[in-house]
């Protein structure tokens, strides 16, 4: 008699996990979420600690996102957007502009970060041949920049051990140094391409105030401003992406709104739908999508669109997400927020850690390198025999809860985390 192989078994024979070696692959099988909790098929539960890669926002199995998901599904849980429009499509976008920057009043949906700036490099691009500056084709992003795996968005990117190899596939961009805590230098640069090249460039893509995957590298908040004042003296576009950084991670809706940006692109998604369903949205300003508009016959629109554009069960989650943001999930993160820095703080002081960086919730933790193994993986994996799930960039330990953390949470985090960098550091 065969047996039934274990899910992790199957797991093994049948999948290819993303970003993964699938010949050290152990899989761990989640069977629930329950508020910043997830729980494995044996009960053990386990903190959150990366919000199931940056999206949750406000914890697991939430029970208004539930009613608004199981509400939406009894009415309809799909129809395209291509032709037709629906209600919670329409709803979440009025209520994406009304909290948006100034000036962006157009939302174009799209299902993941990476076609959500793929959305604003095409409508840039398509915007320039529109107007009649056909030369404007190439774009400008900062070094070490990530803005998601599809094609168009690793022409953008600048991180060697997930680009390098597709370079010959890609669309290039000119790279801006990535700004340090002075930032004049990246300034000068820019200055210097802009004068020299801005008539044959479209835009300029890059994360305001930090740079997520690229190790929650911090910007100076004075970098966004004065890139944006130089964007405009060149006609050049600003495409602020702010999948990771969007709805309430650095503690305001918006790191735009802390900066005082409005640029001519936003690019969200992560935790547009609270980490329920996979949307996205890109952005624009009236004076963007007024260069698309004329007869059918004149083909000036905008020939994109993917199959769940505006998928109405993402969309009706996104509404509550964002009503209960404002409501209770940003004010019970203040509440937190001190606490997680001083636990933050604290991690800096460990042996083995060479520095932590912080902006709300998005925190960088970085190890101590070691030629001889990666430390980074090392502590995550024992993190979870501490109760948390985190994930690592490269020597970076991250943490990205769930903005709903509360501060027992925060606790466990520290402590968890605590235990598995000593622990990686003299096993035994
Ligand atoms: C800043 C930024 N842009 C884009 C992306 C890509 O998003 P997705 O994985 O949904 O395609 C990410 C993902 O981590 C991101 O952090």
């Amino acid at each position: 008699m065969t047996r039934e192989p274990t899910l992790e078994a199957l797991d093994q024979q049948v999948l290819w996990h993303p970003f993964t070696q699938m010949g050290e692959w152990d899989p761990l099988v989640i069977d629930r979420g329950e508020g910043n909790y997830l729980v494995d098929r044996a009960g053990r539960r386990y903190l959150d600690g990366v919000s199931s890669l940056w999206c949750n926002v406000h914890g697991h199995n939430h029970p208004r996102l539930n009613r608004a998901l199981a509400d939406q599904a009894a009415k309809l849980a799909h129809s395209t957007f291509l032709g037709l429009t629906h209600e919670p499509g329409i709803r979440l976008a009025a209520a994406l502009v009304a909290v948006a920057p100034r000036g962006l009043t157009r939302v174009f949906y799209s299902d993941s970060g990476s076609t959500a700036v793929e959305i604003a490099l095409k409508q840039s691009f398509q915007y320039w041949q529109l107007v009649g500056r056909p030369a404007k084709q190439r774009f400008l992003r900062l070094g070490e920049a990530y803005h998601g795996d599809t094609l168009g968005a690793v022409g953008v990117g600048g991180i060697d051990l997930f680009h390098r190899i597709f370079g010959p596939l890609l669309t290039r961009s000119i790279a801006i140094p990535r700004p340090d805590e002075d930032h004049e230098h990246s300034l000068a640069v820019l200055e210097e391409v802009l004068a020299r090249q801005a008539g044959e460039i479209a835009a300029f893509v890059l994360e305001p105030l930090v740079q997520g995957a690229a190790g929650m590298l911090l910007q100076n908040p004075g970098f966004v401003p004065r890139v944006a004042e130089l964007c405009r003296a060149h006609e050049v576009h600003l495409i602020l992406d702010e999948v990771a950084t969007g709805f309430g991670r650095t503690g305001s809706m918006f790191a735009s709104d802390r900066l005082g940006v409005s640029p001519d692109f936003l690019c969200l998604a992560k935790g547009i739908a609270a980490g329920y369903l996979p949307l996205a949205a890109t952005l624009a300003t009236e004076e963007i999508y007024s260069a698309f508009l004329g007869r059918r016959a004149d083909l000036k629109h905008f020939f994109h669109g993917h199959t769940f554009t505006g998928n109405p069960l993402a969309c009706a989650v996104g509404i509550e997400s964002l009503a209960l943001l404002q409501s209770e999930t940003l004010p019970s993160m203040h509440r937190v927020l001190p606490a997680l820095t001083a636990a933050v703080d604290r991690m800096s002081e460990l042996p083995g850690v060479v520095s932590t960086r912080q902006c709300g919730f998005m925190i960088g933790i970085q190890l101590a390198s070691r030629a001889d193994r990666s430390v980074g993986v090392d502590v995550c994996a024992v993190a979870r025999n501490h109760g948390v799930i985190l994930r690592n960039l490269g020597d970076v330990v991250v943490w990205m809860p769930p903005l709903s953390l509360a501060s027992g949470d925060v606790e466990l985090l520290e402590s968890g985390t605590r235990e598995a960098i000593l622990h990686v550091q003299h096993p035994g």
